[in-house]
């Protein structure tokens, strides 16, 4: 095929303005890598969104997608197919008793979580209109098609896509009591991230978590965890509620889970695994082959390379690093999250750092507020870590001198 248009003209002619206009066109990664196509090269600390877990073409994964696409692409769920099969058992083996849903991200496994609400309120119910309520949280994110966002209460993202559905009501993160007082008989069901990616990186503390299972369990609701940016070890532990040592009854995930290649998957307990029944729910590729091959070699890979571990490491030191970086500037507040799911919230708007991080060859993305995202693949090498900090420092005291200067 010919094509008349350089990427950055057909993006601009042919593609819909849903997205901010992307600066650079990346061409090739490596690890923590990335390199666009001027031939400059960057610590991607962006990983796809929480995404590339093993780095950009860890071989193991390339080898895994590759054995994969000579032997068997694509079926559906008509057929069993090996890689799904062990994939349930592997993330069973991680989760607990149960059974898995498969989509394709994280946006329909919160789909997924929310009709599993539906069906946990329409049994309990004998009603014309069974109980529905499902309490979200403040800066919670949970995507962005109808489901995702009526649980998303941030204004820009719904705004334009009124009416949205309803009964998600909203309470505090970390405040037991903004729940408590939320809770009525027509409530079904508890839904938060047990770390805020999109929203900011707010961390919902062990406590909090641990009240809310207890919450729920007393008054009979389902305690659903969105994972999809937390999990697959981007926190140092498998999923980010460990740290609690609570059981969810469902959980949530895509992102780093197919190392980037597109998969979402939702784990429901055993108590409430039989909620869905055939025909209830599908996806023509969800749970393919491709995909479960890749999250099985990502899961493999952790447990191979000994990546949770490494993790809680190599994050300590760094996350001190960064701890002496907020000290030192006025301008970084604050650093927030676990692992290598951290957030740099500044005094103002950090475009402008953004793009002197960029420049000088560091990938940052931002999330809610004033806040710049790090998200390091979970195979960083220490002296990437090293350098990361060296690059922020630097922009940091360009600004600071800028900043005097005025
Ligand atoms: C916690 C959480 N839930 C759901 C989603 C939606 O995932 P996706 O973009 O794969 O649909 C995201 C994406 O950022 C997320 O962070």
């Amino acid at each position: 095929m010919k094509f008349q248009k350089n990427t950055e003209e057909q993006y601009q002619a042919y593609r819909l303005k849903n997205y901010g206009a992307p600066s650079l066109t990346i061409v090739k990664g490596e690890n923590e890598k990335v390199w666009d196509d001027q031939g400059n090269e960057y610590l991607d600390f962006v990983t796809g969104i929480a995404t590339a877990s093993l780095g950009h073409c860890h071989p193991s994964l390339v080898k895994a997608i590759h054995d994969q696409a000579n032997k068997l692409i694509h079926v559906s769920n008509l057929y069993q197919m090996q890689p799904q099969g062990n994939l349930c058992e592997a993330l069973v083996s991680r989760a607990g008793p149960g059974g898995l849903f498969f989509c394709n991200s994280g946006a329909e496994a919160s789909e997924t979580l929310i009709k599993l609400s539906r069906l946990f309120g329409n049994k309990k119910s004998t009603s014309e209109n069974p109980s529905n309520k499902v309490i979200v949280f403040n800066n919670g994110f949970h995507g962005r098609t109808f489901g995702g966002m009526s649980a998303t209460p941030q204004e820009k993202i719904q705004q334009g896509f009124f009416p949205m559905l309803n009964n998600f009501p909203v309470a505090q993160l970390n405040d037991i009591e903004s729940v408590e007082a939320l809770a009525d008989d027509d409530t079904v069901a508890i839904f938060v991230e047990p770390i805020q990616g999109e929203g900011g990186i707010h961390v919902a503390s062990d406590s909090f978590l641990q009240n809310l299972r207890q919450f729920c369990t007393e008054k009979g609701l389902l305690l659903l965890l969105d994972e999809v940016q937390s999990g697959t070890g981007r926190t140092g532990t498998f999923f980010a509620h460990e740290s609690a040592g609570i059981k969810p009854d469902a959980i949530g995930m895509a992102k780093g889970l197919g190392g980037g290649f597109p998969i979402g998957a939702v784990w429901v307990s055993e108590a409430y695994a039989d909620l869905f029944t055939p025909g209830s729910h599908g996806s023509t590729f969800g749970g393919n082959p491709m995909a479960c091959a890749a999250a099985l070699a990502v899961l493999e890979t952790i447990e191979k390379e000994n990546l949770l571990q490494r993790v809680c490491n190599l994050s300590r030191t760094w996350i001190e690093q960064l701890n002496n970086l907020a000290e030192k500037y006025e301008s970084l507040i604050e650093i927030r999250g676990r692992g290598f799911l951290i957030g740099m919230d500044f005094s103002e708007d950090p475009t402008a750092i953004q793009n002197d991080l960029q420049s000088q060859g560091l990938l940052t993305v931002r999330a809610g507020g004033n806040i710049l995202r790090l998200l390091p693949p979970l195979t960083v090498p220490e002296k990437s870590l090293h350098q990361s900090i060296e690059i922020i420092d630097a922009a940091l005291a360009q600004h600071a001198s800028l900043a005097t200067t005025h």
